[in-house]
């Protein structure tokens, strides 16, 4: 059964302007703070962090490798060991400070250490701003199986500072945008149409894009934290998307995560089309805007048997059929949605 926690208090801007110190201090008073991070981040942030705000002055860091090979159960041994030397107890707190990787191995490991220490999650990255941080899901990887472990379970506060993005790389930019766009196409043609007026990097115009997303998203999981219902629409683009990083997961490069559901949401938004959801011009006009901004992955015919044997291992499957969310127009998405399996693999020549 899921475990149900509190939603979190979401804050959006510079973290000094919210008094994150004081915050810290107001409602963890005696707790030791322990900064999990990767060593991309750490080499960027962690200074400024533990010199500018006086609670994590004596931080423990724990500096994880970077990237999605990362989110495993060794890990998550490795650092349970750590907070085990380092005397952590349940009245202390983790600081997951990174992108989605990071947040989703924090809350895992948090939430199973001495059965539950409270965290903080200050997401790095665009992906975990709008999507990985908030909602409750945390998890690791098992081989190709993605966040085949985990738990439903809350951090206590989210903070969303853009400025984190300043240091971003561009493909990890394009691919929490992504996220964004799937946030539009399935529960809002406003914010579609304005993500795609969007200039692409242009950091100081994002906030009120990036809490848009954060909205649609809070509001869809507020409905249905555990996913038995309409939270499934949130997994428009990630049945197919997910079997093609799972794919890539052990390639000499991996897929990140928002190109993967964007090729996802290509092959799904077809099978939208097919299913008589979505009209020819939108289906066209998707595609459009997807390949301009992720291009073509190519995807070997001779990979779709094992893309296929993925998604019938997907955990949101159910009485043995791959579930889809799929598009009724732009800006509503339906899901449990049963597609042929000949109507899947055609769908995969599109990617
Ligand atoms: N829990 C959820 O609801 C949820 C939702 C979507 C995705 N996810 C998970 O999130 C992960 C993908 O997240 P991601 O794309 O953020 O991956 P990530 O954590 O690997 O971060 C991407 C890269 O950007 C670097 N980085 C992050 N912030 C940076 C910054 N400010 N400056 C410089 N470099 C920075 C990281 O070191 C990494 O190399 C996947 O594991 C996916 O399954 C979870």
């Amino acid at each position: 059964m899921p475990t149900a926690s509190a939603p979190p208090v979401i804050h959006f801007g510079h973290l000094a302007e919210h008094d994150f110190d004081g915050l810290l201090k107001k409602k963890y008073p005696g707790s030791k703070f322990i900064l999990l991070t990767d060593e991309n981040v750490a080499g960027f942030w962690v200074e400024y962090l533990v010199t500018e705000f006086e609670s994590l002055f004596d931080a423990e860091i724990i500096q994880l490798p970077a990237g999605e090979a990362t989110k495993n159960f060794e890990t998550c041994v490795s650092v349970w060991e750590a907070l085990s030397e380092y005397g952590i107890t349940r009245h202390d707190i983790i600081i997951n400070l990174g992108g989605g990787v990071i947040t989703d191995i924090g809350g895992f490991i948090a939430s199973a250490f001495k059965r539950g220490l409270h965290f903080i999650n200050i997401p790095t990255s665009l992906l975990a701003q709008v999507d990985a941080s908030v909602g409750g899901k945390t998890g690791i990887d098992l081989g190709p199986y993605k966040n085949q472990v985990g738990f439903f379970s809350n951090p206590d506060l989210v903070f969303i500072d853009p400025r984190f993005l300043a240091t971003l790389e561009n493909d990890q930019l394009n691919s929490g945008f992504a996220e964004m766009l799937k946030h539009g196409l399935i529960a809002d043609k406003n914010h579609w149409h304005q993500l795609l007026a969007y200039p692409m990097g242009n950091l100081g115009e994002i906030l009120p894009l990036i809490k848009t997303s954060v909205a649609i998203k809070k509001q869809v999981v507020d409905q249905d934290f555990d996913e038995t219902g309409p939270r499934k629409k949130l997994n428009f683009g990630h049945t197919i998307g997910h079997a093609i990083e799972g794919f890539y997961l052990h390639h000499q490069k991996p897929l990140l995560h928002g190109y993967a559901v964007a090729y996802g949401m290509i092959a799904e938004s077809w099978l939208s089309w097919k299913t008589g959801l979505l009209t020819e011009e939108e289906f066209t006009l998707i595609q459009s805007e997807l390949s301009k901004r992720y291009g073509a992955l190519n995807l070997d015919k001779f990979s779709f048997d094992a893309v296929m044997t993925l998604m019938k291992n997907d955990k949101k499957n159910s009485a043995g059929k791959i579930n889809f969310t799929l598009l009724k127009g732009i800006g509503n998405a339906v899901y449990d949605q049963d597609v042929e399996e000949e109507l899947i693999l055609q769908s995969l020549e599109l990617i």
